[in-house]
């Protein structure tokens, strides 16, 4: 089996890493990829969303099965591109199709499938430049802090969250009136503020059967003790030790089943891993956010966690047989702590050599942004690495990231000290 992975963050090295362990693989490409996954795959120098570069790769290389990392090429239709192709059609994709890749491609969208099947999130309505003024009596209407979400996708930045009412109003006029975020906050969602602690789940479905697989939590300010601008995220955490299996079985049958009951009764086709961001309030989970694709960093954490063979599970989704799958998880804890680009999230150099990353024992290091120059691995992004580590609890885990991390370097590197500190 020959198998193409779109995208080149540290979540693809971590699903080339366990994909690569699997005796059903023959070839692994990765388009476009990292140094990391340079080493035990095939990069391509194919964009995520080229999808006639991708056809021509996947046809030049005898692809058997396209493995989607980012949410943009799902939200642009890349499995309906196979679907509608004849040369493509039976080569599954893992990823949902465009109509379902909605729930995270809008916002507006996601908010009327859960109102539409009873999965709890916050309160909220939707507003137009066409609106606007209704938009400033509901934000009157509402207590403080205001909650405002670009519709579209933007890059991870569409929700801006204030404590006061006057700037509210105006970044409600940023986003509607001089499109802030472009097309994408041609609609915005307004909603109520929750109040809680927030946590992942990750659901692979195959359209009619479905796996809950290991919560995560991940820590996406940039400072220590969750303060600063936001990233991708700095570290991950799985499982969440408060999600204990009261909890669990409350996302279970709040959350988890009418979600995937939805899909289908709303005949949205679904092969692939649905993310549910979730936050506890008062012993309740709601719904912040769908995404469509697994976590980054929370692959990190979450993918070394399942023992089974990870193209038999993706096989298995591909052919709607899941249910035939019984799913190993670790029962250890897994942690990631991420390192990053002097400067990161806002401007940072990259071609910086890393030293000492290829001496790690006992712990996993995953590629995020980097690429090789003249022999040596450099870095080429914001989050340049994650370390991974298990133990019997998250504190054993971090422990042997952080020593690790101390083997590890490149000029102005950076990380969080912090992962976990508020378990
Ligand atoms: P998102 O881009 O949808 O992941 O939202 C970014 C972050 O904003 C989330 O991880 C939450 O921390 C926060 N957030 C989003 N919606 C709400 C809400 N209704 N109440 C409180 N925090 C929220
Ligand atoms: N770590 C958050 C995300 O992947 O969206």
């Amino acid at each position: 089996m020959n198998i193409l992975i779109l995208g080149s963050g540290g979540r693809e090295h971590t699903l080339a890493w366990k994909l690569h362990q699997s005796k059903k693989l023959e070839k692994l490409f990765v388009a476009p990829g990292n140094a990391g996954t340079n080493a035990i795959a095939h990069n391509l120098a194919v964009g995520v969303n080229d999808f006639k570069g991708i056809k021509n790769a996947v046809l030049q290389h005898e692809v058997n099965m396209v493995v989607v990392g980012p949410e943009d090429p799902l939200v642009n239709g890349i499995h309906d591109y196979f679907l509608d192709d004849k040369e493509l059609q039976h080569i599954p994709v893992i990823g949902p199709q465009k109509a379902a890749a909605a729930l995270e491609g809008s916002k507006e969208f996601a908010k009327e499938f859960m109102c539409r099947h009873q999965i709890p999130t916050a309160a909220y309505q939707s507003f137009t430049n066409e609106t606007i003024e209704d938009g400033f009596k509901f934000l009157e209407s509402l207590k403080p802090p205001y909650v405002l979400k670009a519709d579209g996708l933007a890059a991870g930045k569409g929700v801006v969250i204030l404590e006061d009412l006057q700037k509210a109003k105006k970044e409600l006029q940023s986003m509607l009136i001089d499109a802030k975020f472009g097309n994408a906050s041609a609609t915005v969602v307004i909603e109520e503020f929750l109040a809680g602690i927030e946590l992942s789940v990750f659901v692979l479905s195959d359209g009619s059967g479905y796996k809950v697989l290991p919560t995560a939590k991940d820590y996406k300010r940039i400072g220590e003790g969750d303060v600063g601008l936001n990233t991708g995220g700095m570290g991950a955490i799985s499982p969440v030790p408060f999600a204990d299996q009261e909890f669990m079985s409350k996302i279970h049958q709040q959350v988890v089943v009418p979600t995937v009951e939805g899909l289908k009764k709303d005949n949205l086709p679904y092969k692939g891993f649905i993310f549910i961001g979730l936050i506890k309030v008062n012993n309740d989970p709601f719904v912040i956010e769908y995404n469509v694709r697994l976590g980054d960093p929370e692959t990190e954490a979450v993918v070394p966690r399942i023992k089974n063979d990870l193209v038999e599970v993706f096989e298995a989704v591909a052919n709607q047989q899941l249910n035939q799958i019984d799913l190993q998880i670790d029962e250890r804890t897994a942690t990631t702590v991420m390192l990053v680009s002097g400067g990161y999230p806002e401007a940072y150099e990259k071609g910086k050599v890393i030293q000492g990353h290829d001496t790690i024992e006992d712990s996993l290091v995953f590629h995020a942004g980097t690429t090789m120059n003249e022999g040596q691995v450099v870095t080429n992004g914001g989050r340049v690495m994650a370390v991974t580590s298990f133990g019997d609890d998250f504190k054993q885990a971090l422990k042997k990231s952080y020593q690790n991390i101390e083997k590890i370097s490149f000029d102005k590197m950076n990380y969080r000290t912090d992962i976990g500190f508020d378990l």
